[in-house]
């Protein structure tokens, strides 16, 4: 795309009360760094290097609603009141950046007590510093992942939804500090416990949370329409969903259009389209997932009328334009391109964009900003010579 079509990545955008600078939002990754679910340092400056660089949106990562839901013993939570303060302090800065700051809320289901990724990939026993996990029937994911879930009591799911409905409030409270804006996603994708009630593959209940996809997605949709409710109305909204679990007799695209329909109905502002993670035994090496999930993004916003965030390997600016262009979604996420340079925008600010919609941090904004980056280019490339 040439810059004389007006880029709408780099078009601020509205969503309920919440306007992003721009389209371009940091995708939830794990750092499995905290401690005892308190964020640090390291959140603060891997967060923060995402805002500094131009994103419109930092999301931070799968955050516990309850201690038995983190990942891994080293995955953030809001399950208590001490661990709002910590948050705070990141989405202050990420605001003071002119980032909005996001929070992905998460229960890691039968997928919690894992090893984080760098160390291992196995559930930890209960007596080696993991905990008891749960899920909709007491089937494990298999694998490494082998500790066998509780099956939830009706008691363990009312409870588990206030634990939502509480760490939402705490999230809110993290984000009010920075006056009044903040994007809240519930992670209801890739096998954590929501996931594991919506796909017939896990869940094999036979009460009102099993069996029909009405009773299947009754747990999410309790969970969403609870914390729609709670939360101040200026407050966006999404949900990151598997479009597909890649299993027979599993989640699949149709079962998420009708899924969105109804987070639509309750007041969901975004759905933010991932795949897999449900069930083991998956090969997704000939799997094109990051195609897959793009493409439903668009269905999905086409069909349903629902905003939707499309994810998956986007990293050339032009092709993230190209989404936007076709209404194949109305957020782009990008995880690993950011690892990889955690000022991309930067990059595709200079090919898509001009000094009007796209504004460096002062800082740097006179010598590699609109004005500094002609000038150290030519010097870069007449030492080049
Ligand atoms: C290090 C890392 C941690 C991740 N943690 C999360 C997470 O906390 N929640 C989530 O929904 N997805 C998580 N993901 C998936 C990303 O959000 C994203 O959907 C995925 O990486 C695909 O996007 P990409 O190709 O732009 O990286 C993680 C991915 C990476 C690489």
């Amino acid at each position: 795309m040439s810059k004389a079509v007006k880029s709408i990545l780099f078009s601020p955008i509205t969503i309920r009360g919440v306007t992003l600078r721009n389209r371009i939002c940091v995708s939830p990754m794990c750092q499995y760094s905290a401690d005892e679910g308190l964020v640090n340092d390291w959140h603060l400056v891997n967060a923060g290097s995402f805002a500094t660089g131009g994103a419109g949106m930092v999301m931070i990562e799968a955050t516990g609603v309850e201690a038995r839901g983190r990942i891994s013993p080293g995955c953030p939570g809001l399950w208590t009141d001490t661990q709002i303060e910590p948050m705070a302090r990141i989405s202050r800065f990420l605001k003071s950046q002119g980032a909005v700051p996001g929070i992905q809320l998460a229960h890691g289901g039968r997928k919690a007590s894992t090893l984080p990724p760098f160390v291992g990939h196995d559930s930890i026993g209960d007596d080696k510093g993991g905990w008891p996990t749960i899920g909709p029937s007491a089937i494990a994911f298999g694998g490494p992942i082998g500790k066998v879930p509780k099956e939830a009591t009706i008691d363990d799911i009312e409870e588990i939804k206030e634990a939502w409905v509480r760490a939402a409030q705490r999230a809110v409270t993290a984000g009010f500090e920075v006056g009044h804006i903040l994007v809240i996603e519930l992670h209801f994708a890739h096998g954590y416990l929501v996931s594991t009630f919506l796909s017939p593959a896990t869940n094999k209940r036979t009460d009102k949370y099993g069996g029909s996809l009405e009773n299947r997605m009754r747990f999410g949709l309790e969970i969403a329409r609870n914390i729609r409710h709670t939360l101040p109305d200026n407050i966006a909204l999404g949900v990151r969903v598997s479009v597909t679990d890649y299993a027979d007799q599993g989640w699949d695209v149709p079962q998420t259009i009708e899924f969105a329909r109804e987070l639509k109905a309750l007041g969901i502002d975004f759905l933010d389209c991932s795949s897999g993670g449900v069930v083991g035994g998956v090969d997704y090496n000939p799997l094109n997932t990051n195609k897959i999930q793009i493409e439903i993004a668009g269905t999905i916003q086409r069909e349903v009328g629902l905003a939707t965030a499309a994810v998956g390997k986007i990293v050339d600016p032009h092709v993230a334009e190209a989404i936007l262009q076709g209404n194949g979604a109305t957020l782009i996420f990008m995880g690993r391109a950011f690892l990889n340079n955690p000022h991309w925008p930067y990059i595709a600010a200079d090919q898509l964009t001009d000094e009007q919609a796209f504004k460096y941090p002062p800082q740097y904004d006179w010598c590699i900003g609109w004005k500094g980056m002609a000038k150290w280019r030519k010097a870069v490339l007449l030492a080049e010579k």
